[in-house]
């Protein structure tokens, strides 16, 4: 499953107009139930269809999803959340009008609903068909099973419209992955107006809570919670890009039932990086109904004839084991199924990026000695950020002229690229593809190529303008630069930035047709980052907007990791890194040691603390190395190797909270766990220190109990006083251990490692 929208070839058309409505599909009618397994599976894994072919079961990871068709022909959503028996009596029942305010066709809960019959929680799909008419009814037609797939087409009752529904369920994890795609076997063009991924629904209860994540530019990835009620919750962004906003993710929990560690969470989230919109509500008689695609603000798509438009990827999970359990299954779905590699992914290696060292400041020689001090430390890559290109001295110019600065580098990269090597690191380079300074040649020679509305303003943030990247001309430009670059230099890495949103989403070639640029800028962007890795396997990429502005499990599938957040202050991390990994997988979770004080907020902390915190995902350098002393190098070189040593267990283990950095909390505390329970890294993170105070015992989790962990302190030093040298799993997850922290802004590693048994 997978692959999101549209990335099929465009042709025949002039360059900056649309001609590709999705990826097009064979016009083909499902056979009815023409794969369908004839009974029940008895195992409970994969997908099985009733002998009737009316309940639809997905079954993996004890989870159970399972829908079904009423007499009526609609697909019902039956049953999401822990697995139940194969022979459970899962049945759709045709439901009743409620009063003449609330018709049967509204009440039934629908696992698509097109926007007809009165609909008045959030469709799944709304169409305008050529002739005016705005009703959708989708009913059950066909369905079958495509390897690991179920596919289910419904139509509506007298227009030739489908939408087909597709299903895969995770053996592991039980998260499914639902996409949706409508076609039109009509004559005329249907003008599409919205359009979901999935819909989904949980039965009628009162103590349901949403869980989101939102911020804003430094300071993205803040938690809410809000009780699931009448009142539609709108997650969404219309910035064309994921933004720093509200994140393509959710979880709900039942208040009471739900913890850290136990009790039901459902989550979800939209693998899609423009705009989006995931919605939830209880509807009047308390059913949960959350809908996720693309936003339906200002886009529209006009569906040719035969044409068919796919929407993107929506994982949806459950978990009965709390926030953490939901989280870590999230983790390990996508370090197996979306990041790049899956679970042969090469661990995160230690970067140097030298922009907060010298901003655009960027010299073959200033870039050689801070190469030289950073490979003395023991990173492993170095990146050089902005300022490297074009005439790109501050950030009014320069954007659209990828080529190197001769001023700056007199003799090209090779010089430094070469250094570099030589120093064992590989190399990486900022860019920023899709956008333009209006002082650049690019847009002397292509003003027609930014977003726009003709004759309107165009606005400018951090002086420039977003490259209509929905152009097929626009995106074979950015291809063509890019794919010249990585041939032409040995490089390693790419830091891939997007620095404003949109604002005037104008396309004036596409006339009518324009507001489809919402999913063919995305489209494209995908399409470029899909060929680059094609042509080049051996370069990773960053995804980066101004920080955490485009991370989403779309853009996760084509990138190798993220960077969290501009905000690097090592104590507003600890926040920052709770909110991203509510989502998503430490093992794409970049993290800087940088100068103190903050520049984010102008916080002095010590270079022990700032390492304890960076090292709780992938960590960077950022720092000014000209400037750090002896004793500061080397106690960056002791955490770099002490970070080698535990950095599998943090990228690729199972993450558990113990004490979470909720708003004014002093201390926080993680446990990272490795997949074979060998070893386990805790991390202790004390804000303030306040009347002699004693942390709570801090139980460990994850832990194999019967196992013997000795333990050490992370980096080095005498372990604390009443902590025994080893003991059972048992014991640190039951007694746990005490700790004391002496200061402000101070923390402590300590690493389990199982004792091999003789
Ligand atoms: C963005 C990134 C930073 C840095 C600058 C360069 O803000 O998030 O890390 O690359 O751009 O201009």
């Amino acid at each position: 499953m997978g692959g999101g929208a549209a990335t099929g070839a465009m042709s025949g058309r002039p360059a900056g107009a649309p001609g590709r409505a999705g990826r097009i599909v064979a016009a083909a009618p499902l056979a009815i139930g023409l794969l369908a397994f004839g009974c029940a599976t008895p195992a409970l894994a994969g997908v099985a269809v009733d002998a009737g072919g009316k309940v639809f079961r997905l079954d993996g990871g004890h989870v159970t999803y399972a829908l079904g068709v009423d007499d009526k022909g609609y697909l019902q959503p039956l049953y999401w959340g822990p697995e139940i028996d194969a022979q459970a009596p899962l049945q759709a029942r045709v439901s009743t009008e409620l009063s003449g305010f609330d018709p049967a066709g509204m009440q039934t809960a629908q696992e698509f609903p097109g926007q007809g019959e009165g609909l008045v929680t959030d469709p799944g799909i709304k169409v305008t068909f050529a002739d005016g008419n705005r009703d959708l009814v989708l009913k059950y037609r066909a369905h079958r099973i495509e390897g690991t797939v179920l596919a289910i087409e419904l139509a509506d009752i007298g227009r030739p419209l489908t939408v087909t529904l597709r299903y895969a369920i995770d053996e592991s994890t039980g998260v499914v992955t639902r996409s949706a795609t409508v076609r039109n076997d009509g004559r005329q063009p249907v003008r599409v107006e919205a359009l979901a991924s999935a819909t989904l629904t949980l039965p009628g209860a009162s103590d349901y809570r949403l869980h989101f994540l939102s911020g804003r530019h430094a300071a993205e990835w803040s938690q809410h919670t809000v009780p699931l009620s009448p009142a539609l919750t709108v997650l969404e962004s219309r910035r064309g890009s994921v933004g720093h906003g509200n994140q393509p993710w959710l979880a709900i929990s039942r208040q009471g039932q739900t913890t850290e560690e136990a009790g039901p969470v459902w989550f979800g989230a939209l693998g899609w990086s423009g705009s989006f919109r995931l919605s939830a509500q209880a509807d009047n008689i308390g059913r949960v109904r959350v809908a996720a695609g693309f936003n339906s603000y200002d886009f529209a798509w006009s569906l040719k004839p035969g044409e068919a438009l796919d929407t993107p990827p929506f994982y949806a999970g459950y978990s009965p084991g709390g926030f953490g359990g939901a989280s870590r299954a999230f983790h390990r779905f996508q370090m197996a199924r979306i990041i790049p590699g899956g679970e042969r992914a090469p661990l995160r290696p230690v970067l140097y990026n030298s922009w907060e060292a010298t901003a655009f400041d960027v010299t073959a020689e200033g870039q050689i000695k801070l190469a030289e001090r950073a490979a003395r430390l023991g990173v492993e890559r170095f990146v050089v950020d902005d300022g490297w290109f074009g005439e790109r001295h501050d950030d009014k110019a320069g954007l659209g002229d990828w080529t190197v600065n001769p001023r700056k580098f007199p003799q090209g990269l090779k010089p430094l690229i070469d250094r570099v090597h030589a120093l064992g690191m590989s190399f990486g380079l900022w860019f920023e593809p899709e956008m333009v300074n209006r002082d650049s040649a690019l847009y002397r020679a292509h003003p027609d190529w930014v977003l726009n509305f003709p004759g309107r303003p165009r606005t400018e943030g951090r002086n420039q303008l977003v490259l209509n990247l929905a152009r097929t001309d626009v995106r074979d430009h950015l291809l063509g630069v890019l794919d010249k670059l990585l041939r032409e230099n040995d490089i390693q890495f790419i830091k891939w930035d997007y620095n404003r949103n949109w604002t005037e989403p104008g396309w004036p070639e596409a006339g009518a047709d324009q507001q489809r640029v919402y999913v063919d800028y995305v489209s494209n962007l995908y399409h470029i980052l899909a060929e680059l890795r094609r042509r080049h396997p051996g370069v990773e990429i960053e995804t980066c907007s101004g920080g955490g502005g485009r991370i989403d499990t779309g853009i996760m599938a084509l990138t190798d990791q993220a960077w969290t957040s501009d905000n690097t202050d090592p104590f507003d991390r600890l926040g920052i890194q709770d909110g991203f990994t509510m989502a998503y997988a430490p093992a794409v979770m970049m993290a800087w040691v940088t100068d103190a004080p903050n520049w984010a907020n102008g916080r002095t902390t010590s270079l022990d603390f700032r390492f304890l915190s960076a090292m709780q995902g992938g960590l960077g350098i950022g720092a000014d190395l000209t400037k750090w002393n002896d004793a500061e190098a080397a106690t960056a070189g002791r955490w770099i190797a002490a970070y080698k040593g535990i950095r599998a267990t943090v990228q690729r283990g199972d993450l558990y909270r113990l004490v979470r950095p909720v708003s004014g909390a002093d201390q926080t505390a993680t446990v990272y766990v490795a997949p074979d329970r060998a070893q386990a890294v805790l991390f202790a993170m004390q804000r303030g220190s306040q009347w002699k105070d004693q942390w709570a015992p801090l139980r460990l989790a994850g832990l194999d109990p019967a196992r013997t962990y000795a333990v050490r302190v992370l980096g080095g030093g005498a372990l604390p006083e009443g902590i025994p040298a080893r003991a059972s799993g048992a014991w640190w997850m039951n007694q746990g251990l005490n700790l004391r922290l002496r200061g402000d802004y101070v923390g402590m590693g300590l690493v389990f490692e199982a004792v091999k048994q003789l």
